[in-house]
């Protein structure tokens, strides 16, 4: 995913559209010269004509920004296994799920975008080393370790509220795009939490152009994705003219700086501090032997991939209970019993805690819920070889079909979460109440089960907790403190990362 973004091309525009006809020119050319030869065991299972011939067609899709909504509008068409590209089946049934995302399946070229040899959790395809480097980065991301950080979030969110009342509502409200402003908040968290230091993006925005290039760079990189064999050429060839490099003045040169930075802070330290999430797994005398340059790749990940997942949540929310008063009516209604302080008093109600809204505040849940059903952060296909087995005598039945080994099969967690057949004839609206009264306790355990939005299986995201966490304490606050007002909702392309923006608000305080 966002680790990609090191294969990164250069910062201007023409490089960057140069290098982009380049690599459809040369796939062109390799299509040619790389093209299976011989049968094609794949000839039966249905799908766009051209993605049986050429890897070209998924390349196609993805550079619209809109691939998750052609992958939907396929499967509706052809049914629950589509053929994608030459080598690539999506699957569409959530039963499959279990079958793809096992113990021991293995991640397939479409992730390996690092030059060097070393590989973050990310990015390892095989199973085994993937638990192990897992591991060493679980402790900072469990319950517990979320938990103790409350306070530390409770500053960040009051720091984040004090900006926006300072720069959006005084002497008088104005219009403003808030798209980017779940970004800030989370990444100054997310920096602080793991690294002992926040970015600064609260008080200085996206000065160091990390979310503007990550995004420009997002096209080129999912393109790459899906030709791997082109990709690898170009980052043996060319490796070092593509690849940003700390302090290179990029936006993840930048970054990528930073990212050095950080580490040689800690291990300059000569004891842990327990409250550094990085201080965890460096201190942990069981990760001694941990290569250095894995772990810089882990840090990297944690960097860009918190930010735009939990950021475009955070958007996505405000906009849909923008754009749904009644919803936010009973939300604000829950809220205001559990949070307002008593007549007459100012304070502010930062001793709202985690457990709190979970218990008094039932409905933001299943509303952060129905956002990322419908609006999942990450839409695009994740990848896993049909068997791990590579020689040839494995295979998987997926939805009644045999899918011999070696095939890529994926399943993307939009089309998933658009699912009819799951979700009923208004999968495309935003209805909290089908994860509440409207639904039985059977289905909602079944809607938690095959739920992909973060992933399925050993390599589901580490995230996930932190992520919910600073979401429901973020819209609290949010909708406490200001009564909002919706002018445009906005809109985006999704590539690695959404390019969202135009969500244009205008804040009032209420308190
Ligand atoms: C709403 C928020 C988030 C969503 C929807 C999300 C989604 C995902 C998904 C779908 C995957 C699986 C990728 C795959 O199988 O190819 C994943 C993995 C991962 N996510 Fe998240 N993520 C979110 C927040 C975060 C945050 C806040 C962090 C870090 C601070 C994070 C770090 C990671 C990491 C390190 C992995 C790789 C795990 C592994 O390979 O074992 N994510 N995420
Ligand atoms: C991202 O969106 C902005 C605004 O719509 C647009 O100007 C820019 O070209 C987009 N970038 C990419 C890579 O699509
Ligand atoms: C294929 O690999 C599996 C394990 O990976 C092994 O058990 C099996 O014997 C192998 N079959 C052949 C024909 O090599």
């Amino acid at each position: 995913m966002e680790q990609h973004i090191r294969v990164l091309l250069d910062d201007d525009k023409g490089g960057r559209r140069a290098a982009i006809s380049l690599v459809l020119l040369a796939a062109l050319g390799l299509v040619f010269l790389l093209r299976r030869r011989g049968g094609d065991r794949l000839s039966s299972f249905p799908g766009p004509r051209l993605a049986a011939w050429t890897r070209l067609h998924s390349v196609a899709a993805v550079l619209t920004g809109r691939e998750h909504e052609m992958m939907l509008e396929a499967h509706r068409r052809y049914g629950p296994v589509v053929r994608w590209s030459p080598n690539t089946l999506l699957i569409s049934d959530p039963m499959a799920l279990p079958k793809m995302y096992h113990l021991r399946a293995n991640k397939t070229p479409h992730y390996n975008h690092s030059p060097g040899e070393f590989r973050g959790m990310v990015e390892e395809n095989d199973w085994r080393k993937h638990r192990q480097k897992r591991h060493r980065m679980d402790p900072p991301f469990s319950s517990k370790s979320v938990q103790d950080d409350e306070p530390l979030m409770d500053a960040f969110i009051a720091e984040w509220i004090d900006a926006l009342t300072t720069k959006f509502t005084m002497p008088n409200s104005q219009v403003f795009d808030f798209s980017d402003w779940g970004n800030y908040l989370v990444l100054d968290i997310v920096t602080k939490r793991f690294f002992g230091r926040e970015m600064g993006f609260i008080k200085h925005g996206d000065k160091t152009r990390m979310l503007a290039d990550s995004r420009a760079n997002g096209p080129a990189i999912h393109a790459l994705a899906r030709l791997p064999q082109l990709k690898q050429f170009l980052l043996h060839k060319f490796g070092r003219f593509l690849i940003p490099t700390a302090g290179d003045g990029s936006g993840l040169g930048n970054v990528l700086a930073l990212r050095d930075e950080f580490l040689q802070e800690r291990l300059a330290k000569d004891e842990k501090n327990p409250d550094v999430g990085l201080d965890q797994v460096l201190f942990d005398s069981a990760n001694a032997g941990m290569e250095l340059e894995e772990l810089k790749e882990d840090i990297l990940f944690v960097i860009l991939g918190a930010s735009d997942t939990t950021g475009h949540g955070i958007r996505c929310l405000v906009r849909n209970l923008l754009q749904n008063p009644s919803c936010l009516v009973r939300l604000r209604k829950e809220m205001d019993a559990a949070v307002m302080p008593p007549v007459g008093t100012t304070d502010r109600p930062s001793s709202i805690t985690f457990a709190q809204i979970k218990s008094q505040i039932p409905y933001l849940s299943a509303c952060i819920r129905e956002t990322l059903r419908r609006d999942p952060p990450i839409v695009s296909y994740l990848p896993r070889w049909a068997d791990d087995d590579h020689n040839g005598t494995g295979g998987v039945e997926l939805c009644g079909r045999f899918v011999p080994a070696g095939v890529e099969v994926a399943c993307s967690p939009y089309v998933l979460s658009r699912s009819r057949d799951m979700f009923g004839d208004d999968a495309d609206d935003f209805r909290p109440e089908r994860y509440l009264e409207s639904s039985t306790p059977e289905w909602v355990a079944k809607a938690a089960r095959y739920d992909f939005t973060f992933g399925y299986g050993p390599r589901q995201c580490i995230g996930q907790t932190l992520s919910h966490f600073i979401t429901c304490k973020t819209i609290v606050q949010l909708f406490y403190h200001f009564d909002i007002e919706l002018l445009e909702p906005g809109s985006g392309k999704a590539f690695l990362n959404w390019n969202y923006s135009g969500l244009k608000i205008r804040l009032t305080r209420r308190i």
